[in-house]
Parts: structure tokens; C-alpha cells; sequence
């Protein structure tokens, strides 16, 4: 809330001139906590409006390997993913199967992956099972075939410790909205450093320039950092936010944030377990983080009721999800399941 009332101070303060004074440095600090967010090196990583903006970037931007048309997709990834690749004629899309609807395996990615595999594009965690995947098996996948490699980090940026170099992807999408605490319009990407120097969006702006203030109509030089993928003008509001919730995950510790969400998150399969309540979470703690499936009839009504309650839970086809953060209390988690749990039972007993 004060990074956002700094925001209006600051405009107010100083008009234009702001631009220059404040917002251009504070879009460079957010580019550079990001990349502390990500371990990735400077000038690796760039702003973007949302994730699907990130990705519609890098579908044209990534220098695939020439006269390959596959990409390979995880079943249980978010949406946006397989959108972005249906949308272009050129590419074949590939869905991996999940056996158990809750995880896939990285052998089941590398079965599937063979030489006309040009991009294995799936997500960090499964935003319907909260299934934490092991990306570095995945890369190593791809790139032992000569594809590149992909990973939407939406649901782990600020709540897994992150490391580009360490997982070996290719390119890495996220943004402060989830577990960053940072609001919309923040979501962010980074791309390997070698591959920069061939990253070509078919779809661009001013701000990808080296130059922008030349005002260069006829010729295109590209940004020789990962600054080529953004477009034109951001909308800095939303990165004050973003930029406070980034430096608040930062200071507080991502692996802190971690082991206190395993351990609500132990404590919600516990309560589950007790009460005989069906969820779609993996058991072992390193193949999970901070969310919670729930089997549920009629999800959305009982979201509405818990949120007349006073407890926000998100639903989905089957399912409601539990998301606790790191504020959350030991007490206010119980109090919480006490309610989660008598709205999905009830839920089932009018099936029945
Ligand atoms: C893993 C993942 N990727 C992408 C998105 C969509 O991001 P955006 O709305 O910024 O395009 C979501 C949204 O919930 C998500 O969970």
C-alpha cells in the first residue's frame, strides 16, 4: 500500500520529469530483483505485462533449432500454455499425459521428445495439483535432443527457491501477482544469456531498442540485452507494487517461505486425511509447495460460502484449492479447515 501511495506522490510531485528521475530507475531496480528472484545474471531478464504477454514474446522471439515443428506440453499445465502454440499454424502441439491426473514424470516428457521436438514448454508447479516438477531432468531432456526448454514459474516465483543456471532451462516466465504478493501487471521473463544475441520477437516496440530516445524510424537495432523482449511503455503503477512485494519475498527468504508453506501445507493433507477428504496433492513435501487440491462437488458455491465465512479458497472443475501464505497463522489454518472441511462434506452429502 505505501509503494502504491509513493507511486501517486511521486507523480504528483514531479510531473513528467518523474520518468527520467524515479520511473526508468525503478523499472531497472524491478528487472534487477528479478533477476536476484531467479539467480540469473544481469540483463538477462525483462518486464512484461502479463504471463501470456511473456510467452506470445518468446513463441516468436526463442531461436528454435531450424526445421523442427513439435512442441511438447505437460496435460495438467495452465491454459495460456497450449494457446499460445494452437494459435500458430506452424507448430505441432503434443499434450504429455498425466497416468495419475496429478503429476507427470520427466521420463514421460523425454519419451515424447525426439527429433522433430523443436520446445518442451510446461510448467514449474500444476496449478490444479500444486505438483512441483523437476525442471532440471526436463531440460536436460530437451537439449540431449537439441530442444529448447520452456518453464512457466507463475506458481513458484517467491515461494520456491529459484535457480535459471541450476534448472538449465532455456527461458523462464513469471510474474509478483501469486506468491510475490505484488499485484498484476508484473509478470516477468528471462532468457539464457547465449541466446540473446538471436532473440528476434515478430512482434515488438520502441522500448526493445538499443536506443529509444534516437527515435529511429527506419531501421530496427535490437536491445543487445534481454531489454529486446519488452514492447512499448509500461505501466509503472503496478510496478511499484510489484517491486515492493519482490523486495519484501526477497528479505524474508524464499527458502524460509518455502519450509513454512510445506509445513501448512503437511498440516492441511493431515486434516484432510483425518476428516476422509479426497485430495490431489502429492504426499512427499519436495514434490510440493504451497497449494492444496480438494475433491469437492459443487466447488463454487462452496467457495462463495467459505468466503462469507471469511475464508478465501479458489475453485476449480472438481476441486477447490488451498493457497495459505506465509502470514497465515497455525491458528487461523486450523479455524480455516474446521470450515473448509464442513463446506465440502456438506457438499458431498447432498450428492449422495
Ligand atoms: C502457471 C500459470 N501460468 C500462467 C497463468 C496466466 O498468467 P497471465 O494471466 O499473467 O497471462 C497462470 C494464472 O493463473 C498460471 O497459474
Amino acid at each position: 500500500m505505501a509503494a502504491l501511495q509513493s507511486y501517486a506522490a511521486d507523480w504528483d510531485a514531479q510531473g513528467t520529469p518523474v520518468w527520467f528521475t524515479t520511473w526508468l530507475p525503478l523499472l531497472e531496480r524491478f528487472r534487477a530483483r528479478v533477476g536476484d528472484l531467479l539467480n540469473a545474471p544481469s540483463g538477462s531478464t525483462a518486464i512484461a505485462p502479463s504471463v501470456s504477454v511473456a510467452l506470445t514474446t518468446l513463441a516468436t522471439g526463442l531461436p528454435l533449432p531450424p526445421g523442427r515443428d513439435k512442441v511438447l506440453i505437460g496435460e495438467l499445465d495452465f491454459p495460456t500454455i497450449g494457446h499460445q502454440w494452437l494459435s500458430r499454424p506452424g507448430f505441432q502441439v503434443e499434450f504429455v499425459p498425466s497416468e495419475d491426473g496429478m503429476t507427470i514424470p520427466p521420463e514421460a516428457f523425454a519419451e515424447r521428445i525426439d527429433s522433430r521436438t523443436a520446445l518442451v514448454a510446461t510448467t514449474h508447479l500444476f496449478y490444479t495439483t500444486g505438483y512441483l516438477q523437476d525442471v532440471r531432468a526436463i531440460a536436460a531432456a530437451a537439449h540431449a535432443s537439441g530442444a529448447l526448454c520452456l518453464i512457466d514459474g507463475y506458481q513458484t516465483c517467491g515461494c520456491v527457491p529459484l535457480d535459471v543456471a541450476e534448472m538449465d532451462c532455456d527461458a523462464f516466465v513469471g510474474g509478483c501477482l501469486k506468491w510475490v504478493s505484488g499485484g498484476p501487471g508484473n509478470a516477468f521473463l528471462y532468457v539464457r544469456p547465449e541466446l540473446i544475441p538471436r532473440v528476434r520477437p515478430q512482434g515488438t516496440g520502441w522500448f526493445a531498442t538499443r536506443d529509444p530516445f534516437s527515435f529511429t524510424l527506419q531501421e530496427l537495432v535490437w536491445a543487445d540485452d534481454a531489454r529486446r523482449l519488452e514492447t512499448g511503455t509500461w505501466a509503472v503503477g503496478c510496478h511499484y507494487a510489484g517491486l515492493a512485494g519482490l523486495e519484501m519475498v526477497l528479505d524474508v527468504g524464499v527458502a524460509n517461505i518455502q519450509e513454512r508453506l510445506r509445513d501448512l501445507t503437511d498440516r492441511i493433507l493431515e486434516r484432510c486425511d483425518e476428516a476422509g477428504v479426497k485430495t490431489f496433492t502429492p504426499r512427499e513435501r519436495s514434490k510440493r509447495c504451497g497449494i492444496v487440491t480438494l475433491e469437492c462437488d459443487r466447488p463454487e458455491e462452496v467457495e462463495s460460502r467459505l468466503l462469507a465465512a471469511g475464508v478465501i479458497v479458489d475453485s476449480r472443475p472438481g476441486r477447490v484449492r488451498l493457497s495459505p501464505h506465509w502470514c497465515v497463522t497455525e491458528d487461523e489454518l486450523e479455524r480455516g479447515m474446521d470450515l473448509v472441511l464442513d463446506q465440502v462434506q456438506a457438499a458431498a452429502r447432498t450428492r449422495s
